[in-house]
C-alpha cells in the first residue's frame, strides 16, 4: 500500500481559458473543472459529455500515469474526434471514448468493466461543431435540414416535431423547454405554416409571430425548446445524476456545467437535496439525508479573461458536489 504521501497532487492547467481549445470546440472553466473534480490522481474519471475531448485532455495533463479518462458521446463524430485527438492517450490505455447517451452511464461503463469511478463530468448541450454545422440544423442562422438531433443515426428529428406533433404539444414544448411567453402564438403559426422544411423557414415563422425586438430571444428559445424535446435532454440529465450517485466512490465528484436555467434548477436540487423537487429530507434528528454534499454553495462562473477569449463561457454555471459514504447520507 502506498502511504499518502505517495499520492502526486493534480498538475493545475494554466490559466490560459483557451489552452484546450481546437477548432471543434472551446471547453469552459477548464481550471475549475480539473482542481474540483479530481480527488485522486490514480483514479477513473468520466467525461460523460466528450465533445471534441478539451476537458478529457485537461483532465488527463492533471492526472498521474495510472489515472484514467472514459469518455462518452451520443454524437458518433464526437467520439470519432476526441480519438483522433487523443490517439496517443488511447494508446497508452489511459483513455477510451464510448458512444452512447449518458442516460446509460451505467450500462456502458459495465461494458468497459467499470463499476465505480471518481468523478464524472457533465458539461452539457450541444457543442460549437454542432451548431456550427448547417447540415445539423441546430441554428436558426445557418439554413440547414429540421434535423437537431446529437445523434444523426437514429431517433426522432425537429422535422416531426415541428411537422407532425399536436399544436398543444407544440405549446407545451415551446413552455416547458423554452420557457417562451408566447409559445401559443408561436405554436399556432407553425402548425398553420406547415409543411415547413429547413431551419430557415422556421425562423420565419416565428418571426412573423413576434415583434422585431424580440426576435433573436424569441428564436434562441424555441429552437432550444425543440433541440431538448427531440434530443430528450432533461430526462437524460436526470437518469444521468440518479446515475452518477449509484456509481461514486464516496468522496468522489461529480461536475455538472449548465447552460441555462431549466438545467441548473434540476442540477442544484439533486445536488443539494437529492431531489428534483427541492425538497429536504431529514432524519429522525433533523439533519438532511442527501447523496451529494455541495462543494461551493453558488455556481462557478468564467472570469473576465474567459469570458473575452470564449464568449460561449457567459452562460455557463458550473455546479461540484462530493459523494458522501452512504453511512454518512445524514449531515
Ligand atoms: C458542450 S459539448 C461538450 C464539449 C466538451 N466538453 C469538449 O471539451 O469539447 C456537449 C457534448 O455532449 C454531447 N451530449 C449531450 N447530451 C448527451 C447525452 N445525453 N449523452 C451523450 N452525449 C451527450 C453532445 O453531443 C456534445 O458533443
Amino acid at each position: 500500500m502506498s502511504g499518502e504521501d505517495d499520492i502526486p497532487e493534480p498538475h493545475e492547467p494554466e490559466h490560459d481559458p483557451l489552452r484546450y481549445a481546437t477548432g471543434y470546440h472551446a471547453p469552459v472553466l477548464c481550471k475549475a473543472v480539473v482542481e474540483g473534480l479530481v480527488t485522486d490522481p490514480r483514479g477513473v474519471y468520466v467525461d460523460a459529455t466528450l465533445g471534441g475531448g478539451g476537458h478529457s485532455a485537461a483532465l488527463l495533463e492533471a492526472l498521474a500515469p495510472e489515472g484514467r479518462v472514459i469518455g462518452i458521446d451520443r454524437d458518433p463524430a464526437a467520439s470519432a474526434a476526441a480519438r483522433e485527438r487523443l490517439a496517443g492517450e488511447l494508446a497508452r490505455g489511459r483513455f477510451l471514448a464510448l458512444e452512447g447517451n449518458f442516460a446509460d452511464v451505467e450500462a456502458l461503463l459495465a461494458e468497459a468493466g467499470v463499476s465505480t469511478v471518481d468523478g464524472l463530468l457533465l458539461d452539457l448541450g450541444v457543442s460549437s461543431r454542432q451548431i456550427d454545422a448547417p447540415e445539423r440544423g441546430f441554428s436558426y442562422r445557418a439554413e440547414g435540414p429540421l434535423d437537431m438531433r446529437m445523434n444523426p443515426d437514429t431517433g426522432l428529428s425537429a422535422d416531426t416535431v415541428v411537422n407532425a406533433w399536436e399544436e398543444r404539444e407544440l405549446r407545451r414544448v415551446l413552455r416547458a423547454y423554452g420557457e417562451e411567453p408566447r409559445a401559443a402564438k408561436i405554436a399556432r403559426a407553425i402548425v398553420a405554416a406547415r409543411p415547413l422544411a429547413t431551419t430557415t423557414e422556421l425562423a420565419g415563422v416565428v418571426r412573423g409571430a413576434v415583434r422585431e425586438r424580440e426576435a433573436v430571444k424569441t428564436l434562441s428559445r424555441v429552437f432550444q425548446a425543440i433541440r431538448i424535446a427531440v434530443n430528450g435532454e432533461l430526462e437524460a440529465l436526470e437518469r444521468a445524476l440518479a446515475a452518477a450517485a449509484r456509481l461514486m466512490r464516496p468522496g468522489g465528484r461529480i461536475a455538472v456545467i449548465s447552460y441555462h436555467s431549466l438545467e441548473d434548477r434540476r442540477v442544484k436540487r439533486i445536488l443539494r437535496y437529492g431531489n428534483l423537487e427541492g425538497r429536504a429530507v431529514r432524519d429522525l434528528y433533523g439533519n438532511l439525508i442527501a447523496p451529494w454534499r455541495e462543494i461551493h454553495r453558488r455556481p462557478v462562473t468564467a472570469d473576465e479573461a474567459e469570458l473575452a477569449a470564449n464568449p460561449r463561457a457567459r452562460s455557463a454555471r458550473l455546479r461540484i458536489a462530493e459523494r458522501r459514504a452512504d453511512a454518512d447520507d445524514a449531515v
